[in-house]
């Protein structure tokens, strides 16, 4: 049970953090001493709900003490055995917005041996995507400053949500010969290792921001801790740290299922900004992977991969597969709310938004039954894809918004996706976008969604 514990401890320190703060904690500080009484009475709540989380999991496991991990997983994992939906769990009744939260009812497969891969999966849109890797021509008005994401010009930004054989601006763009690096330098030896990826769990943590979580090892198959590279990116910084803290890589450089990159030269200043080149440019880092997870790092993986991927693209025959956010669906909300939790300086959310206002965007209807998706607003801390054509551009449009505008990349979700449908009517980017996931997937980090909504 220790492990789940700390899990809640973990979840309150977060809490804590400029960074972090939840829609939760802001109305906790407003409230003030006023709602301490009801305070205690949520923490009183809460722990007695992690300790029913803690039963139903190794209370399980103790009916079957003899069986091997893999059948014990299978178990765990299947739906209808052993679901742990919320509504078995003894909910802080005081909250009626907690209950806004779906049960969890993924049902995954129950073995990893048993998924094969659709044999009609690969057959999306097709077309062949090429990416800047140097500018030649240094732009007028910054001649001399090479940029990781390049000079797009906004003619360039508009040619690149055409799905057509081209060639787009996708971050790593290094500047004339000579040039010190655009950054997001790795050494050669993770370089070499990275190429040999087929299927990719990644992760990052840059500035010390956050603790490693690792995934849960005897909730991972055999085939996929052979088949599968778990990457956590961090800084030298963060792996020093990490190492006083007694996480050390062994000589093959893991620390438990992660393998540890350490990237140097860092693009961009705002760590957050330099965390989006991980999530949304796996295409780009791991050239030969057909598949990539991404989790932002206060996720642990509770779940084998592969089973992710059966669930969320192969049977949904989707490419691309995304959560949307908790409660909010309409950017206009996710604006007022970035402003309110004074998220990012204002004047450049205001810019974006209203870019994005005059090119078409408009608000979340939630009574239209054409919408294409089920919100605007995305809660991308858990990204599963193929990569695909289609998913490639997508990934590498988003990544340019977050380039030129914010680091809010929950503000610019809606207006790509919709932008690239609307620029290309005959293809569609077979997008699977998801209630928030909880229990199952990663169950630890999933009840900490529901004790501390994470707004971001
Ligand atoms: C996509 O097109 C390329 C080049 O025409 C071809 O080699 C490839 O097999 C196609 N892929 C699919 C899944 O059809
Ligand atoms: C796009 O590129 C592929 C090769 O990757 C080629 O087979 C195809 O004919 C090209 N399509 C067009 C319209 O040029
Ligand atoms: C906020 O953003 C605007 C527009 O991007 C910029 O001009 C201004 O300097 C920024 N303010 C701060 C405090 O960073």
């Amino acid at each position: 049970m220790l492990p789940e514990r700390r899990g809640v401890i973990v979840g309150a320190e977060l809490n804590k953090g400029p960074d972090h703060i939840s829609d939760h904690g802001v109305r906790t500080v407003r409230r003030g001493r006023r709602s301490g009484r009801r305070r205690l009475l949520f923490w009183m709540f809460s722990i007695a709900a992690v300790f029913s989380i803690c039963i139903a999991v190794f209370g399980f496991k103790m009916l079957f003490p003899g069986v091997e991990e893999h059948q014990n997983f299978s178990s765990l994992t299947d739906g209808k055995d052993v679901s742990i939906k919320s509504d078995t769990v003894e909910q802080p009744k005081k909250k009626p917005h907690r209950g806004r939260f779906n049960p969890c009812e993924v049902a995954l497969a129950s073995s990893v041996d048993e998924l094969v891969e659709p044999k009609a999966f690969w057959n999306f849109a097709n077309f062949s995507l090429h990416y800047v890797e140097r500018e030649e021509i240094p732009s007028l008005e910054n001649p001399t400053a090479p940029r990781f994401g390049g000079h797009q010009t906004l003619e360039e930004r508009e040619r690149s949500f055409h799905a057509v054989n081209q060639t787009i601006h996708c971050g790593f763009v290094k500047g004339l010969e000579g040039l010190p690096s655009t950054g997001f330098d790795l050494v050669e030896e993770d370089k070499v290792y990275m190429s040999t990826c087929t299927v990719v769990v990644s992760s990052c943590i840059f500035g010390s921001s956050d603790f490693l979580r690792r995934p849960t090892s005897k909730l991972i198959s055999q085939y996929s801790k052979k088949n599968v590279c778990f990457i956590m990116f961090v800084d030298k910084e963060t792996l020093e740290k990490l190492s006083k803290e007694g996480s050390t890589p062994d000589e093959r450089g893991f620390i438990g299922l992660w393998r540890m990159v350490v990237v140097s030269n860092l693009p961009y200043d705002d760590m957050r900004k330099t965390g989006k080149v991980p999530k949304f440019l796996s295409h780009r880092l791991f050239p030969s992977a057909r598949y990539s997870v991404w989790l932002d790092s206060k996720m642990r993986l509770h779940t084998d991969p592969m089973l992710l991927i059966d669930y969320f693209l192969w049977r949904k025959k989707s490419e691309y597969a995304i959560s949307n956010h908790y409660t909010r669906h309409c950017v206009w909300d996710e604006v007022q709310q970035n402003k309110h939790l004074n998220k990012y300086n204002h004047t450049a959310i205001d810019e974006q938004f209203l870019f994005y206002q005059s090119d078409g965007l408009h608000k979340f209807d939630p009574s239209d039954p054409n919408n294409p998706l089920p919100s605007y607003v995305p809660e991308g801390s858990f990204i599963i894809r193929a990569h695909t054509p289609m998913s490639n551009l997508f990934s590498c449009l988003w990544f340019n918004e977050v380039d030129r505008f914010t680091s809010r990349d929950q503000l610019s979700f809606g207006y790509t996706f919709l932008k690239l449908m609307r620029t290309n009517p005959d293809k569609r980017l077979v997008l699977h976008m998801f209630k928030v996931i909880c229990n199952c997937i990663t169950s630890l980090l999933c009840f900490h969604y529901k004790l501390f909504p994470l707004s971001k």
